[in-house]
């Protein structure tokens, strides 16, 4: 008995350790094709790469405003106190929930604890068995993954490429419910679909066209972003919002109309079995949701640095994907390269990211450089000087 005994335990530990083989042999392939990803802090850096577009993550003045906002949240001060539908709700986040619908113009919000928590709950469980979801083969892995733990079928179109999606829409005859996504400004891209034409199209065909305003929300639209700005609200299904770009927060909201969101309070999953935001995220999304609807957006001297930026870039020999916005890639094929051109940036006190292979396709190895309210122009030109010297 105790020889049968050893011997499964000797068979368990061996198991134990072909595991971690078996993980230790796939980080080896990340070393080998130079992909590993690794952490990293980046002190004293010039910022060309949070998504904190606007400076609101630094900013005292909406800290101050947070630490002195006494507003009612269920007593509690740090913590949420639980799930939304167990004690976790209070009246700031219906406060957050109600400011943001009627900022963007939409008769519904609900706030999930970040994008990708929206992106998972939302596409898992809204798209039925048998459903069919159409999303652009650059849409965000949150959206991928959240369609992949649903039930419903799901095809990429071309990147921005309309007469696929339709000719894919078209092979498929489709009878059942479709759903139409695309992200108004592409993260990894900074480029933008033809949203008008899309939605012409889903509007035709009673598509539900589904838009992601990550990077858009609190930039287009005098902030609003992409939907309102072009006043599709009424032809759009649902928008998710993040507030970990330019607003400077975290969380995100799913806007469309009341039964969505119902809908989502009963089925989406992310949603029900998780601690809502912590009171100091609520109260900062808060402040700082008051801070843009304040702005006056034409008074930004972030648009001059993006044609600071293209007009150098025009008069260099880099390469980069054609972009209006504030993410700008700089096209520097193998990851190698890139690496190797992150780090020379490093050492010349610039923060621009490598975005490698296989996040982004073989050959489409890139520097992605986000453009803030807070870069000076000389800090625009040190970035073009230290891409250009390679
Ligand atoms: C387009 C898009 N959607 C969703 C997310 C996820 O948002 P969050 O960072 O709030 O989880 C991101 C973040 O990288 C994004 O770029």
């Amino acid at each position: 008995m105790k020889m049968v005994l050893s011997l499964e335990r000797l068979l368990q530990f061996l198991l134990l350790m072909m595991h971690d083989d078996l993980l230790q042999s796939k980080l080896n392939g990340r070393v080998a094709d130079l992909s590993l990803r690794k952490l990293q802090t980046s002190e004293g850096l010039i910022d060309f790469c949070s998504n904190d577009y606007l400076g609101f993550s630094k900013s005292q003045e909406i800290l101050q405003q947070v630490l002195s906002m006494n507003i009612a949240a269920s007593g509690r001060l740090i913590g949420s106190g639980g799930s939304r539908l167990i004690c976790g709700n209070n009246e700031l986040i219906e406060t957050i929930e109600e400011n943001v619908a009627s900022f963007v113009n939409a008769s519904s919000a609900l706030l999930f604890n970040s994008g990708y928590s929206a992106n998972i709950g939302f596409f898992s469980c809204v798209p039925q068995r048998g459903d069919v979801v159409f999303y652009d083969e650059f849409v965000h892995a949150s959206i991928r993954d959240g369609i992949k733990l649903g039930l419903s079928k799901s095809y990429s179109f071309q990147h921005n490429n309309i007469a696929d999606l339709i000719r894919r829409y078209e092979l498929l005859a489709c009878d059942q419910t479709v759903f139409v996504v695309v992200e108004s400004i592409y993260s990894m891209d900074g480029d933008m679909p033809d949203l008008l034409e899309i939605a012409q199209f889903c509007k035709e065909k009673n598509i539900r066209l589904v838009v992601d305003e990550a990077h858009s929300f609190g930039w287009l639209g005098e902030g609003r972003g992409l939907v309102s700005k072009l006043g599709l609200e009424d032809i759009t299904y649902a928008r998710i919002i993040t507030f970990g770009k330019a607003l400077g927060c975290h969380g995100a909201v799913v806007v469309g109309d009341e039964l969505l969101r119902s809908y989502l309070v009963n089925f989406a999953r992310s949603f029900i079995y998780t601690t809502a935001p912590s009171i100091m995220d609520q109260k900062c999304v808060y402040v700082a949701l008051e801070k843009l609807v304040s702005i006056d957006f034409k008074s930004l001297k972030i648009n001059s640095l993006i044609d600071l930026f293209k007009s150098l870039i025009k008069e260099s020999d880099l390469n980069v994907i054609p972009s209006r916005n504030l993410i700008q890639s700089v096209l520097i094929p193998t990851n190698r390269l890139a690496l190797s051109t992150e780090q020379r940036l490093r050492k010349n006190g610039i923060w621009a990211k490598a975005i490698l292979s296989p996040t982004v396709p073989i050959g489409k190895e890139r520097i992605r450089i986000c453009l803030h309210e807070f870069n000076t122009e000389d800090e625009v030109k040190k970035l073009i000087d230290c891409l250009s010297n390679v």
